[in-house]
């Protein structure tokens, strides 16, 4: 792409969800000069859509080395034991912190943090706001000191690809950006340090919990950069989701665990409570046990979901402490206060990333990654609930320390040239659905060696069309949002099934049909990707 526009700083955060606008803030206050892009609007992410809250050893007779644990035992042998103690010893500072920028957490008539549970913790540790609005109060709060601030931003800017100087180095990004007066159009951002914090890839799937914009944009960039990346095969499909027919598409209501953390009950068509009794914290077992009890349950009884029951609760209850989630099923039609709600596992999490040291620094120097497009390695083969918007502050914060110490200001590059025409073909749009349909049937929350093959030569046969178009004549879709968009979800996709074809055994959310067993002698360790230099 021919920029028409540029800019300058020492930092660019790429994203506006907790780990990007926390970089950016902290970045700030070292005194670099922070530029945030981001995709559609600063709130438009999947923070603002996080409900049961953020987990820290917060409360009296919790500790960091309980959390630490229960962490460990829900990522089933590949989390990285030394980045998940940074994350719970750093976590209850962390969310002081952003106490202390302006979010508020639900308290106790004395003034006490209140804290709920989730699958997979043995304490209640889980801060809240809202009832269940958690992420959209962090992300307000974080958007207001954003603008309080002064951080230089950048709306409706996709970014497209890393710019790098002659040592290989980062330079910057290429953006397209729609609709944002003097910055509209494909430009740059030309900054010897990039944040990548642009969240997950939910929508490689059909039904997922994630907003539209999840489209794994930031791991395709880093693939494309040469950046490795691991453990992207560890999709976590949350077992609750509201259920909304076999072929609903998209953006799903989610109905937070913190509902069945305060009690209620999972039951299959018959009424009979099927988790108690297959682990030791039934319903809150950690979610890749619930969501493979639920799919075996539906698998039994030839049912399209489960039902989660919460009747008991009370209509107080259902409207002070979950007044989200009423409303998103009273607007469906279903009522919790009077009826069991609907339920069935839908994609939710990229456990696995963008590939970062304890410092968020990716392989490529002065790219850095945070949130839910890194791997920094605390979530291993299953994230434990509420940790992902306390990884993106801890490691947000450690990112913002990382550049102001290696003194980006006395090396603001100078732009390097802009690549004229995409390296790589472009998708046409309307492929988005093709993949997403594609990974639903062959990489969902239940895999094998036939289901994979046939998902990789489908979307090789994607791949294949818009690469020969390319080499035969030139020819690739018009380039805009969503030809990236179409083009980040192949290409994250590929990667995704190749893994999962490699991991012949089944761990954490990475459940093989065919390999039914974990297998620790060959695989207690990390697929680590990284693309080949033709990008193919
Ligand atoms: C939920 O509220 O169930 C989601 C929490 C999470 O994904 O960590």
């Amino acid at each position: 792409p021919a920029p028409g526009w540029s800019i300058t700083a020492d930092v660019v955060v790429v994203g506006s969800g907790v780990a990007g606008l926390t970089a950016a803030l902290r970045c700030e206050a070292a005194g670099l000069n922070t530029v945030v892009v981001t995709k559609a609007r600063l709130d438009d992410g999947s923070t603002r859509w996080a409900q049961g809250g953020i987990a820290a050893a917060l409360g009296e007779g919790d500790t960091p080395e309980q959390h630490l644990d229960d962490t460990l035992v829900a990522g089933v042998g590949l989390c990285d034991e030394e980045a998940v103690r940074i994350l719970v010893t750093e976590g209850p500072d962390a969310v002081r912190r952003l106490i202390a920028t302006g979010a508020h957490f639900d308290e106790s008539a004395e003034g006490d943090l209140e804290l709920t549970r989730e699958g997979g913790h043995h304490r209640r540790r889980i801060a809240h706001a809202g009832g269940d609005a958690t992420g959209a109060e962090i992300s307000r709060a974080l958007v207001e000191a954003v603008r309080a601030r002064g951080v230089r931003t950048v709306e409706n800017a996709l970014v497209l690809d890393l710019l790098t100087d002659a040592d290989g180095r980062t330079a910057g990004v290429t953006l397209h950006v729609m609709g944002e007066g003097q910055h509209d159009g494909v430009g740059a951002v030309h900054a010897p340090a990039v944040v990548l914090a642009t969240g997950g890839m939910g929508q490689v799937f059909s039904a997922t919990t994630n907003p539209s914009v999840s489209t794994g944009d930031g791991v395709a960039l880093a693939l494309r950069a040469g950046a490795e990346v691991s453990d992207l095969e560890f999709v976590q499909f949350h077992p609750t989701v509201l259920f909304l027919g076999a072929d609903a598409e998209g953006q799903q209501p989610l109905v937070s665990e913190a509902v069945r953390g305060e009690g209620a009950h999972l039951v299959d068509a018959d009424g009979v409570r099927f988790m108690v009794g297959q682990h030791e914290l039934g319903e809150l077992a950690p979610r890749d046990i619930v969501a493979k009890g639920i799919t075996r349950r539906m698998q039994e009884q030839g049912a399209e979901h489960m039902y989660l029951d919460a009747r008991h609760f009370g209509a107080e209850m259902w409207e002070q402490r979950f007044p989200t989630i009423l409303a998103a099923c009273r607007a469906h039609g279903i009522d919790p206060v009077h009826e069991p709600v609907p339920v069935a596992p839908a994609a939710h999490y990229a456990s696995g990333g963008v590939r970062t040291d304890s410092r968020g620094r990716t392989t490529v120097p002065g790219l850095y990654a945070c949130g839910e497009v890194a791997c920094t390695g605390v979530h291993g083969a299953n994230r434990l609930a509420s940790n992902s918007l306390l990884e993106g502050l801890v490691y947000a914060e450690r990112i913002a320390v990382d550049i102001a110490r290696a003194g980006v200001h006395a090396r603001v590059p100078a732009p390097v040239e802009v690549p004229q025409t995409p390296a790589h073909p472009l998708l046409a749009p309307e492929e988005r659905f093709a993949i997403q349909r594609i990974m639903t049937d062959g990489a969902g929350v239940l895999r094998s060696a036939a289901s994979l093959e046939e998902a990789a030569a489908r979307l090789d046969a994607l791949h294949a069309h818009a690469r020969d178009a390319l080499d035969e004549n030139g020819k690739t879709a018009e380039p805009g949002v969503d030809t990236w968009e179409a083009t980040n979800l192949l290409c994250v996709a590929r990667v995704l099934v190749a893994a999962a074809r490699l991991r012949e055994e089944t761990r954490g959310c990475h459940w093989r049909e065919d390999h039914a067993e974990r297998d620790d002698t060959a695989w207690r360790r990390h697929i680590v990707v990284t693309l080949n230099p033709d990008r193919s």
